[in-house]
Formats: C-alpha cells, sequence, structure tokens
C-alpha cells in the first residue's frame, strides 16, 4: 500500500511516499529554520504563510522521487494535531484537496504518534509492545506502545518539553534558535559537574516530568555571574544543562520499563538526536538488559517519512477521515 504523506504542524514543510509503513521512496523536509531564527522563535503567522508557499512543490517533489503520480498513491496521510493551528491548517486542507481531487482516502495522524513511528522505518524489525520516550520542541512524554494504534501515557511534562527547555537554555548561553544542537555539541567539550544544577522531580508522580525549574537554574545562575562580573564556561554549562535533563530522563525510562515489564526501550523526537542522550540510554540499558531502538537523525526532527508510516498502521485500523476533517492545536496521544 502506497501512502503520501503531509506533515506541516510547525515549521518543516513535509511530504513523503511510504510503501507499507516501513519503506520511504522519497522523503522530502522544507525547513524554514533561517526564516524564524532572527525572531529566536517559531513565528506562527510566518509559518503558515511559507508551508503555504512551500505545500505544493515540496509534494510535488516527493511524488516525484518516488517516480509515482497522485492517481498511483492508494490514501493521503496528514498530521492534523497537535501542532500550530495556522500551521496544521494549511496541510490538512491540502490534503483534503488532494482527496477530493482524486477521491482517495484521507487518514488523520497525530504527530507524536507519527514521531514513534519514525522508529518503524529504521528498524524493520520493531513491533509493538515497547516503551517510547517522545522528546521535542513541543512535547515530553513517556508512552506504553501497546500496539500501533493502541497508547498509554505514562508520564509527560507539566511544563517546558525537553527540547523547549533545551532552546531556552541555549538563548540564555548565547546560542541560536533552536539551540538544542549548539548545547550537544558544546557540552561534549565540557564538564558536566562544573555547576550544580536540580534534578527535575515531580512531587505527586514518578513519571511526569518538569523542565521549567532546571532552565530557570541555568538562566539565574547566568545572570549572577554576570552581575558578579564573573566569566561562565559555557561549554560547562552546557554540559551540566545537559546531563540534568539526560540523567533525568535516563532514570524516568529505566524505571519505567521495569514497571511495565517492557524489554524494549524506544525514542523519538527532535531530542532523541541529543548524543549525551543517545550515550546514556545506549548504557542504561546494556545495563538492564533492554533493547534500545533509536532513530537516524535524519528521522529524529519532523519528516513526513513517519507520518507515512504512522498512516498505514492507521488506515489498517479503519481510522479514515472524512472531508470534514479539522486541525486541531492540542490533542492527547
Ligand atoms: O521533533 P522536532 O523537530 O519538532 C517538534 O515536534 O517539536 O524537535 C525539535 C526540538 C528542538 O527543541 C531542538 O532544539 C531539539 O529538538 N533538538 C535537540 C537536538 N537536535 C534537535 N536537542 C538536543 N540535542 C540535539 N542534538
Ligand atoms: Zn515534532
Amino acid at each position: 500500500m502506497i501512502i503520501l504523506a503531509i506533515e506541516s504542524s510547525c515549521d518543516e514543510t513535509a511530504a513523503a511516499v511510504v510503501e507499507n509503513g516501513r519503506t520511504v521512496r522519497s522523503s522530502v523536509v522544507a525547513s524554514q529554520i533561517e526564516e524564524h531564527r532572527r525572531f529566536g522563535g517559531v513565528v506562527p503567522e510566518i509559518a503558515s504563510r511559507m508551508h503555504t508557499e512551500a505545500i505544493v512543490p515540496v509534494t510535488a517533489q516527493a511524488l516525484e522521487q518516488a517516480g509515482i503520480t497522485l492517481k498511483e498513491v492508494d490514501a493521503v496521510a496528514v498530521t492534523y494535531a497537535p501542532g500550530l493551528i495556522g500551521a496544521l491548517l494549511v496541510g490538512v486542507n491540502f490534503a483534503k484537496g488532494l482527496c477530493i481531487a482524486e477521491n482517495k482516502p484521507l487518514v488523520p495522524v497525530h504527530h507524536i504518534k507519527g514521531h514513534i513511528a519514525a522508529n518503524y522505518i529504521a528498524h524493520p524489525e520493531l513491533k509493538p509492545p515497547f516503551l517510547c520516550l517522545v522528546a521535542s520542541g513541543g512535547h515530553s512524554h513517556i508512552i506504553m506502545v501497546e500496539d500501533y494504534t493502541r497508547f498509554r501515557v505514562i508520564g509527560r511534562t507539566r511544563d517546558d518539553a525537553a527540547g523547549e527547555a533545551f532552546d531556552k537554555a541555549a538563548r540564555a548561553m548565547g546560542f541560536p534558535y533552536p539551540g538544542g544542537v549548539f548545547i550537544d555539541k558544546a557540552a561534549a567539550q565540557g564538564n558536566p559537574k562544573a555547576y550544580p544544577l536540580p534534578r527535575p522531580k515531580v512531587a505527586d508522580s514518578e513519571f511526569d516530568l518538569s523542565f521549567s525549574g532546571l532552565k530557570t537554574a541555568v538562566i539565574n545562575q547566568l545572570h549572577n555571574a554576570q552581575q558578579k562580573g564573573e566569566e561562565i564556561n559555557t561549554n560547562d554549562m552546557a554540559a551540566s544543562f545537559q546531563s540534568a535533563v539526560v540523567e533525568t530522563l535516563t532514570s524516568r525510562l529505566m524505571t519505567a520499563a521495569a514497571q511495565n515489564q517492557s524489554t524494549a526501550v524506544v525514542v523519538a523526537g527532535g531530542v532523541a538526536a541529543n548524543s549525551g542522550l543517545r550515550t546514556a540510554l545506549t548504557e542504561a540499558c546494556d545495563k538492564h538488559r533492554l533493547t534500545l531502538y533509536m532513530p537516524p537523525l535524519s528521522l529524529c526532527g519532523d519528516n513526513a517519512a513517519m507520518i507515512g508510516a504512522q498512516g498505514y498502521y492507521e488506515y489498517l485500523a479503519g481510522n479514515t477521515a472524512d472531508l470534514t476533517l479539522n486541525a486541531r492545536a492540542s490533542m492527547a496521544v
């Protein structure tokens, strides 16, 4: 079965052609990051307008690279939630237009479920059930994936997402947006024990996450040092911050895997690209005899191939939509 997938939930306009949920025939991603960088974050209206300009050429390129026409596609999958509403609406309405024109089934896909499904592309042997950490710019969830379309949320962030904390801490350290990757690079040269930072905890929950206190602690330390005229070593601060995030995520995941008798641990989302997190999870999973699945860096960030992968399983489960489908800015997993 061949799915044409569309993703426009944030600042990447993406289209992909995916066969049977596992084989990527083409994947095109047009990033708007350069445009948003000068504002220090994603500007929703600019995002919507840029999606409107990019969506037709990006989709045409995805079909061309796959060597097929729209007529040969079996269904159109589209991210419909969660995300920036104006950005999502561009993709949803475009997908509807394609479905009207060629009388194809429309498959709505939840963005976070798409991130998880990136791993089905990277690891052909991977099948649910497994425990998954989804850590991106907008979301941080620990989820038991019971089946391809059945999910049980075990923990989630109460405030900032992990990627958001990376980006805000990075901004305070003077890095460009989005700063996660700059912290990653700086941390590799720094001492993670140089600056004492809190390990985020949520008093009434073992698995919920909270990153805003950690982010504020970094901002306060930088501010205090500046007031006193003291030098802060950015590499050391990056390493100290990153290790606080990585230790928190790793320990929560190991406990959740034990409690849920999961032998497989999967990571997904933009923060899954973090080299400190990848190393720590590799070591922890080795120690606890868990099989670890991580997507390649190209499938960590937003893309449409992951939407095509999840779209396949949603289609098989009968989860198609009619042409009244609407976008939703927020939606539980
Ligand atoms: O999944 P994604 O592309 O978009 C959302 O759905 O939010 O995630 C983007 C997030 C950003 O916050 C970015 O800074 C973070 O992922 N990120 C990283 C790294 N690469 C991307 N964070 C830490 N280390 C990285 N290497
Ligand atoms: Zn995402």
